[in-house]
């Protein structure tokens, strides 16, 4: 990870309202390249509003969203993933009747979009491309261990298996950062641990990642740094040990008790 040089993602000053919900306030954080960064928070407090309002899903109400140096603030989500920024949904949006193969090639036209229509002028460059394009959901396939469903309609598989083909449409429109919502929310332990590797491996692949979850293990043995949200707005960001040694974050997780008992207990600590 280089955390030096200019961030892949800057967000700053962030905020969405809803009518006189603040559900998001004045967020400010970044990406580097090779990063995962983590976003944790009870229900509500925002999560899923601050990735729409930078994947846009819906324009932010203020704040400045830049990617690899664009400002890239309001874009639709097709004129983002052409720069590299992909998201997931929180609710698996796979395509039930279509093949895991069909609903790859959904993904991987995000970032042929313009020059995929250009390309059926000429139906030779259309034929090359379209093989392109299978020989990488191919890969893509073989690389997620989905390459046995290629050919099974998304609604007859697993749980499981649809929130990794959720990641797999995600990685076949090519991301440079891709957003995972809650990608193993109700997954076995066996089927969060497969999903760990899978965005380990595919930060290890080069690619930049935040990763929502509730499971504050889960989020801190998996990223780099973790940015804790709390009514719209951060409670603490830093590395998960830091973040869980806060005590705002103690007292929002643990209750007020145990944050005292906390800070007395490191006071009396040696050495403190
Ligand atoms: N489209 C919308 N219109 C109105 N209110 C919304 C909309 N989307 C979200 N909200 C509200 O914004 C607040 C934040 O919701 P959000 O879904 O971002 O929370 P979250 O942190 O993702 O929660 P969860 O952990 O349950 O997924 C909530 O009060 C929610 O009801
Ligand atoms: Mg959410």
């Amino acid at each position: 990870m280089s955390t030096g040089g200019a961030p892949l993602l800057a967000v700053e000053g962030l905020s969405m309202t809803f009518g006189a919900l603040k559900a998001v306030q004045d967020l400010s954080f970044t990406v580097h390249d090779g990063e995962i960064l983590g976003i944790i928070g009870p229900n509500g407090a925002g999560k899923t509003t601050a990735v729409n309002a930078i994947s846009g899903t819906f324009k932010p109400t203020a704040g400045r969203v830049t990617f690899d140096g664009h400002l890239v603030t309001g874009f639709a989500p097709h004129r983002l993933a052409e720069l590299g920024l992909v998201r997931t949904y929180q609710a698996t949006t796979v395509y039930g009747t279509q093949t895991v193969r069909e609903n790859c090639r959904r993904g991987a036209f995000l970032h042929l979009y313009p020059g995929f229509f250009d390309a059926l002028i000429s139906s030779a460059k259309a034929r090359a491309m379209r093989a392109a394009v299978e020989k990488e959901i191919d890969r893509l396939l073989d690389w997620l261990g989905l390459a046995q469903f290629a050919d099974t309609e998304a609604r007859n598989l697993p749980y499981g298996v649809q929130k990794t083909l959720g990641m797999a449409i995600a990685m076949a429109a090519r991301p440079r950062l891709i957003m995972l919502d809650e990608p193993v929310a109700g997954l076995s332990a066996e089927e969060t641990d497969h999903v760990r590797d899978t965005i380990k491996r595919i930060r290890a692949s080069g690619i930049s990642a935040i990763v929502i979850d509730h499971n504050m293990r889960f989020i801190s043995g998996l990223c780099d740094r973790v940015l804790v949200i709390h009514h719209g707005q951060e409670l603490a960001i830093g590395t998960p040990a830091e973040v869980m040694s806060h005590p705002d974050v103690i007292e929002a997780y643990l209750g007020k008790g145990h944050a005292a008992a906390t800070a007395k207990a490191n006071h009396a600590a040696p050495g403190h």
